[in-house]
């Protein structure tokens, strides 16, 4: 059975105000379904695992979170992080707290806040990489065939080889520049980073060891310490002496062993409101109504407000309205870029 780490400590800067910073999307019941992303991203891996091989790595303000959402899992496989230091440092604890547990563990890596919706093709697909990943050394990575230029993905060029879904990587870019991503589209080449992998506990320690030593040096000692009793004081430590990047930088763009596996699962990283809109049911005029809402002359419009309220909007292309306790923002839906403005420009209004 592969080990799953969930990977639940983003901010989700982009669905403010929905998303604040007590309470980022994967903690969200953001379609609506009645189970958070986090909530349905184990619901999704514990079809083929089981909840001793779950390890969810969080920040330590989102633990009681965790817990409440997650009762199923043991406490002592919720590891809290005490700073921000992203991915590479987040799979690096669990990944090391594995090894101290079974040398011979497979995981699967997997963000908290993505949606997919045909799991059985998903599974297909996971199926494969698992298979893969037997080979020592080998990371591999699920690919997702690209449909507009986005930044906010990794793009994988691979190797062809007729036929094996399993493909060797020429070249992995994460979050390359506008013009970049047009390139990589229009080449047909490439393809995107879901942002999920799959290996062998020791194949990605040695990849630390190679492309991070700094990290790995870091959390090699930790050993002994691998306990409850001394954990929490060693990753204090540990978090403080290492740097913030995400593996993405700091192994899968310089890494050499790196596969993937192309999959087709309805996957959708809900990065943005317009992604949001996606994958929502619309009305006839192609709006996202969550919301008592009066519609005149409006499209393609997500408008959602706390139902106490009735909306009325007239005349709007392309907006966002959304509603929150204390923020009511009303902005472009495709405007995402902006969103990282907005928040820093709304905390330093206090
Ligand atoms: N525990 C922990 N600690 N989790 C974190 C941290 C951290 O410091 N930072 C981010 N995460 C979690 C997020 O909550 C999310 O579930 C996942 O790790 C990925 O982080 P994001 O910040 O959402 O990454 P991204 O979307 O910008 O980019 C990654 O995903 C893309 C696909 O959605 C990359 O892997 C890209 O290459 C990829 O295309
Ligand atoms: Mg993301």
């Amino acid at each position: 059975r592969p080990y799953i780490v969930i990977m639940a400590g983003g901010i989700g800067s982009r669905f403010w105000p929905y998303s604040r910073n007590n309470r980022p999307k994967q903690f969200l019941d953001i379609l609506g379904t009645g189970r958070t992303l986090l909530q349905m991203t184990y619901d999704r891996f514990a079809r083929i695992s089981d909840k001793s091989h779950f390890f969810v790595v969080t920040n330590s303000k989102y633990e009681d979170l965790v817990k409440e959402q997650l009762p199923e899992i043991p406490e002592n496989q919720i590891l809290t992080e005490p700073l921000r230091r992203n991915t590479a440092t987040c799979i690096a604890y669990a990944s090391y707290r594995i090894l101290n547990k079974n040398p011979k563990a497979k995981i699967i890596v997997t963000p908290a806040d993505h949606l997919i919706v045909q799991e059985d093709n998903f599974f297909k697909t996971m199926e494969i990489a698992i298979a893969a990943a037997d080979i020592e050394d080998r990371l591999i990575t699920l690919g997702i065939r690209p449909n507009r230029p986005e930044t906010g993905y990794g793009y994988i060029q691979y190797i062809s080889n007729q036929g094996n879904p399993v493909k060797k990587v020429k070249t992995f870019t994460e979050k390359p520049n506008s013009k970049l991503a047009k390139t990589f589209i229009e080449s047909g080449d490439f393809v995107w980073n879901s942002g999920m992998f799959v290996w062998k506990v020791r194949s990605i320690i040695r990849a630390f060891e190679k492309y991070m030593p700094d990290v790995s040096e870091v959390f090699e000692e930790g050993g002994d310490h691998f306990t409850r009793e001394s954990e929490e004081a060693f990753i204090k430590k540990a978090y403080s002496l290492v740097k913030n990047i995400s593996i993405d930088y700091g192994i899968m763009e310089k890494a050499d062993e790196v596969f993937v596996v192309l999959g087709d699962f309805g996957w959708s990283d809900l990065g943005s409101w317009s992604s949001l809109h996606e994958v929502h049911e619309k009305d006839s005029e192609n709006n996202v109504i969550e919301a008592n809402a009066l519609l005149y002359d409006t499209k393609n419009c997500y408008i959602k407000v706390s139902p106490q309220k009735l909306v009325v909007v007239e005349g709007l292309d392309n907006y966002l309205i959304n509603e929150t306790e204390n923020v009511l923002i009303v902005c472009k839906l495709d405007g995402d870029k902006k969103f990282r403005e907005f928040v820093n420009a709304a905390k330093a209004k206090g």
